[in-house]
């Protein structure tokens, strides 16, 4: 088993499909153990993508993270990294398999609907940003 972090990002809560895509997580057997709402500060954000700070999208990437609330949540399951990034589909949308997430909700290649972790060890990374080992409800 492993677990894995999920962002439903600010587009999609926007968009009202937070249930949808939460449902296409459970429809491939992976488990939501944790959740929650928030919405992004600026330092947080700038933190969280830190890895990207030499891109050109950066800070508008931390400006559309920042827009509005997000929905994040720890899915376990066997696989469950490269499994919620099957779930998710290609970072660009245009590029994105039919039935994926991203080519069904996503509207751009920055607001792309969902984040998931790209690794397990940065899962273990970002699953510690945003929950206390006490927030996550493994079973
Ligand atoms: P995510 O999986 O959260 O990881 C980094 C994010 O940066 C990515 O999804 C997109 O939201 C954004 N991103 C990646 N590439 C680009 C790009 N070329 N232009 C704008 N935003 C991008």
């Amino acid at each position: 088993m492993e677990q894995t972090l999920s962002i439903i990002k600010p587009d999609a809560i926007e968009k009202n499909v937070i249930g949808k895509i939460l449902k296409r997580f459970e429809k491939n057997n992976l488990k939501i153990i944790a959740a929650k709402m928030l919405h992004l500060t600026k330092d947080q954000a700038q933190k969280f993508y830190l890895v990207h700070k030499d891109k050109p999208f950066y800070n508008s990437l931390v400006d559309f993270m920042t827009s509005g609330p997000i929905l994040v949540s720890v899915l376990d399951g066997d696989n469950a990294v490269s499994k919620n990034r099957e779930i998710m589909g290609a970072t660009n949308p245009e590029n994105a398999d039919e039935g994926t997430i991203r080519k069904d909700f996503a509207t751009s290649i920055e607001k792309n609907a969902v984040h998931g972790s790209d690794s397990l060890d940065n899962a273990k990374i970002e699953i510690s940003f945003f929950f206390k080992e006490l927030e996550i409800f493994s079973r």
